[in-house]
C-alpha cells in the first residue's frame, strides 16, 4: 500500500519551475524530452527524493507520459524514490572496497544509526544505503555523503563516528 507522503499532490517551488525552463532552454525545440534528468535532478534538491505525484507533474511539464519519467527514475539509482535523512550515507559496496572492509563498515553504520539500510533515523537526519562503485576505489572503504556528495575513504569505526557527530552537529542537532 502507498504511503501518505507518496500519493498526496506536490507543489513545485516558483523557482524550481523556473529552473525547469532554464533546463528546457537548453535543447532544440520539440527536444524537452532531454531535460529529464537533470529536472529530476532539481526535484530531488528540492523535496529531498522523486516521489510518484512530482514525477507525474514533470511527465505533465514535459509534455511526456508519466512512464516515460518512471523509467529513467527507477533506472538510475541516484534518484531516491523513497524520503531519505537529510544527509544520506552511500557505502561503496564493490569488490575492491568489500576486500578491505566496506561490509563491515556498512554494518557499523547501521548498528551505530539503530536503523536499517534505506530506513531513516528518527531524527530524520540520516539514512543509509550501499551503492556500486564510487570510482575510489584505491581509497576504501569509502563513503559520500549525499546529496552534495563529497566523499570520504580509508574509513575505520573511528572515522565513521567523527563524520556523524560533524553532520549531526552541522545540522544544529547535536
Ligand atoms: Fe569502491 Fe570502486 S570499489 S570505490
Amino acid at each position: 500500500m502507498l504511503k501518505v507522503e507518496e500519493v498526496q499532490p506536490t507543489e513545485f517551488s516558483n523557482e524550481l519551475v523556473a529552473k525547469f525552463g532554464e533546463i528546457v532552454g537548453r535543447y532544440p525545440e520539440g527536444k524537452q524530452k532531454s531535460a529529464l534528468l537533470p529536472i529530476l535532478h532539481e526535484v530531488q534538491a528540492e523535496l529531498g527524493w522523486v516521489s510518484p505525484s512530482a514525477m507525474d507533474k514533470v511527465a505533465e511539464y514535459l509534455h511526456i507520459k508519466p512512464i516515460e519519467v518512471y523509467e529513467v527514475a527507477t533506472f538510475y539509482t541516484m534518484y531516491f524514490l523513497k524520503p531519505q535523512g537529510k544527509y544520506v550515507l552511500e557505502i561503496c559496496r564493490t569488490g575492491p572496497c568489500c576486500l578491505v572492509g566496506a561490509e563491515k563498515i556498512m554494518d557499523y553504520i547501521g548498528e551505530k544509526l539503530g536503523v536499517k539500510e534505506n530506513e531513516v533515523t528518527a531524527d530524520g537526519l540520516f539514512s543509509y544505503r550501499g551503492v556500486e562503485c564510487s570510482a575510489a576505489c584505491g581509497y576504501g572503504p569509502v563513503l559520500q555523503v549525499g546529496p552534495e556528495y563529497t566523499y570520504y575513504e580509508n574509513l575505520t569505526p573511528q572515522s565513521v563516528d567523527k563524520l556523524i557527530a560533524e553532520l549531526t552537529e552541522k545540522a544544529g542537532k547535536s
